[in-house]
């Protein structure tokens, strides 16, 4: 069997931690993620910070859209107590401190990443492209080249690529880095693209794990065009054994200790 597929740990270790909170993404890294992944969002005042959903209150202790709140309010809310595996584990477990639970921002992930002590890249996946007229890739681009990682130097490679349901975002940002990977996520395969084919430019394929369930002949077809393909979301040991078996280059799951577990057990 060929190589392993990486472990992408869906908005971190986040089927027990609270989602894209520094402490998911912590316990990602110690438990061996290959890639943390994470959506990003525009605050008010032109932050860039990494919430999944267009309003705030699923994830955190506030109401709202987020776009039209400056990052001191995001940042005044708990975006962490409505989840509390910990008291599933030990009653007398506390929760992580504010401080891991609060709203992320980009800029505090790539430093996770940049400090993590070992390789570790980063997935992030651009929300609503068609607002804000390309600011946000804008913004991404900006702060990945404080890192250096937005144009990598001759030879070398980001951690980073860059996803999206958009082929618009991913243009954007591939007219703006074009040494950037990119990931075309998609929950249906347009006709013209059943062939493993991808939009110039696009370097990977991100089939959800209903796609290649349903038609595993497609991650041979993306291969052969000398595509990657990355498989969302993959949370059951038989469908991370599954990727395995056909090949898949990277699972992103919201259980990056089961992944790594499962795949290396042999
Ligand atoms: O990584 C791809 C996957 O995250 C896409 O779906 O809704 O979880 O952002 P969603
Ligand atoms: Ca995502």
């Amino acid at each position: 069997m060929g190589k392993l597929p990486s472990v992408v740990a869906h908005r971190g270790a986040s089927a027990v931690n609270p989602e894209h909170t520094l402490a998911a993404y912590q316990r990602a890294i110690e438990v061996g993620a290959d890639a943390l992944e994470c959506d990003v969002r525009l605050t008010a005042d032109g932050h860039l910070v990494c919430v999944h959903d267009r309003r705030i209150d699923r994830t955190s202790n506030g109401r709202g859209v987020l776009s039209t709140m400056r990052l001191e309010e995001l940042e005044s809310y708990d975006w962490g107590s409505w989840k509390h595996p910990w008291a599933d584990l030990d009653e007398d477990a506390e929760l992580p401190g504010l401080d891991v639970r609060k709203v992320l921002t980009l800029e505090t992930l790539l430093a996770t990443v940049r400090d993590a002590g070992r390789p570790v890249e980063l997935a992030i996946e651009t929300k609503h492209p068609t607002r804000y007229a390309g600011l946000v890739e804008r913004r991404l681009i900006e702060a990945l080249a404080r890192y250096g990682w937005a144009h990598p130097k001759v030879g070398t490679e980001s951690p980073v690529r860059v996803m999206s349901f958009s082929w618009l975002s991913l243009r954007r940002i591939r007219t703006a880095a074009p040494g950037l990977r990119t990931v075309l996520l998609m929950d249906r395969v347009p006709l013209r693209f059943r062939d493993g084919s991808l939009p110039t430019g696009v370097s990977c394929a991100g089939p959800s794990l209903e796609i290649v369930t349903a038609h595993p002949e497609y991650v041979d077809r993306a291969h052969k065009h000398g595509h990657q393909v990355h498989v969302w979301t993959v949370n059951a040991e038989t469908d991370i054994g599954r990727c395995r078996e056909l090949g898949v280059d990277a699972v992103i799951t919201d259980r990056p200790d089961v992944a790594v577990r499962v795949l290396g057990m042999d």
